[in-house]
């Protein structure tokens, strides 16, 4: 069976399928050998411009001492003449020169960054016309619910999804090659919003009451609200990570965005317009979907990977309680919200399915993060939706005009 977080899909079918995740997440060998070239490389180049500077200008202002982040001085600071070294750098709470991308202490920051650059795509690639037939002529009341109220809750997730990342978590980060991959993180967030505004006025929705119906639709008002609790906790300029309750609220919210927020409700949130695909209708808004599914994918694993680090370097202890509590809220809103979209079922996929899909993901999302499994024995209830989203992502990528947009070389992403 094919794996949604795969949506590319496998070449090699001798291999056992591994999911997007695992390699991202397992392949620090290949990733170290890749980077510590560029490194070296890097490094060396930074050394000898160092040196020249140092000689011509020995009197100058030691420019380090101006830019370094720590705000009092610190023997990084005060003997800045010193490289930087990797075994400075810290996710958070660092005192490294944080304008110094090498040496590399996360190599596998870095190449989320190039993997995500190796395909570019907008909302305009993508014909959208028959669409416009499907919602003006074929779709039923029903349909034209779900599809409305997928885009309305997708359409504002998404700029809390660029907030979060862009405004509460870069500052936070000590390491510039994670700032630099969450720098394109929040430009694919835009990106996604621009596909969900080109969907609206494509097909001629209107505009102001689509975005203004998460207030005044309680199921999507709950999970949106879910989320803001989280990224207010930790949107503020008093915060000191250097405190064991701010830190351990700041990987709790970074572990909703990720896990929950990304990994769960956008991975699975897609799927009631698929269904609407797979009976042949808004095939173009489902391959916008496909194309942004693909970048929430990677959102979710960097995400999962930050936090895992965070609690290793820091030794956060994460309240089991708190986690808890965390999934069983995550799941009570995803419930209602399941119950408003799938009125009734679309093709057999029916609210229960969705919820259950929840909990399904929910538990890859925990063994991801090497928590406990949340909902022990949940279904995958969609598993005609892993393949055909699958089939559709490796045509999308390697046969049509999205290839056009790739830069340094062929796409592995593997
Ligand atoms: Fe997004
Ligand atoms: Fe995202």
């Amino acid at each position: 069976m094919l794996n949604w977080d795969n949506p590319l899909g496998k070449r090699d079918k001798t291999k056992k399928i591994n999911t997007l995740f695992d390699a991202y997440t397992q392949s620090d060998a290949l990733n170290n050998t890749t980077t510590s070239r560029q490194e070296s490389n890097i490094q060396a180049s930074i050394n000898a411009k160092k040196t020249a500077e140092q000689q011509a200008n020995s009197n100058r202002i030691n420019l380090d001492t101006i830019t370094a982040k720590a705000a009092t001085p610190t023997a990084a600071t005060q003997n800045s003449v010193a490289p930087v070294k990797a075994s400075d750098k810290r996710v958070v709470n660092g005192l490294a020169d944080v304008n110094q991308l090498a040496p590399f202490k996360y190599p596998w920051a870095w190449e989320y960054f190039l993997n995500a650059n190796k395909n570019h795509w907008t909302p305009l690639d993508i014909a959208m016309a028959q669409d416009v037939h499907d919602y003006q002529h074929t779709l039923s009341a029903n349909e034209k619910h779900v599809y409305e109220n997928v885009l309305a809750y997708l359409t504002t997730s998404d700029i809390l999804a660029m907030r979060n990342i862009g405004l509460a978590v870069m500052e936070k980060m000590t390491a510039p090659e994670l700032q630099i991959y969450q720098a394109r993180q929040v430009y694919e967030e835009a990106l996604h919003t621009w596909t969900y505004q080109h969907c609206i006025e494509t097909i001629g929705l209107d505009q102001s009451e689509i975005y203004n119906r998460y207030r005044v639709v309680p199921a999507i008002n709950a999970k949106i609200q879910l989320a803001n609790k989280r990224l207010n906790s930790v949107m503020r300029h008093d915060i000191d990570l250097t405190k064991d309750d701010e830190l351990n609220n700041f990987v709790m919210a970074y572990t909703f965005f990720a896990g929950i927020f990304e990994g769960c409700w956008f991975y699975n949130g897609f799927t009631p317009i698929f269904s609407l695909q797979r009976r042949g209708l808004m095939k173009g808004t489902s391959e916008q979907l496909q194309y942004i599914m693909r970048d929430e994918v990677m959102h979710a694993s960097f995400g999962i990977r930050v936090v895992k680090q965070i609690i290793k370097e820091n030794n956060v202890k994460l309240d089991p309680q708190a986690l808890r509590d965390m999934w069983d809220e995550s799941e009570a809103v995803e419930r209602d919200y399941a119950h408003y979209i799938l009125q009734e079922p679309l093709l057999g996929y029916s609210a229960d399915d969705h919820i259950e899909q929840f909990r399904f993901i929910a538990n890859r999302r925990a063994n991801q993060l090497g928590f406990d499994e949340p909902f022990a024995g949940a279904k995958n209830r969609t598993p005609w939706l892993d393949e055909q989203a699958n089939l559709r992502k490796e045509k999308n990528f390697f046969e049509t005009t999205v290839t056009e947009y790739q830069t340094g070389g062929v796409l592995n992403w593997d």
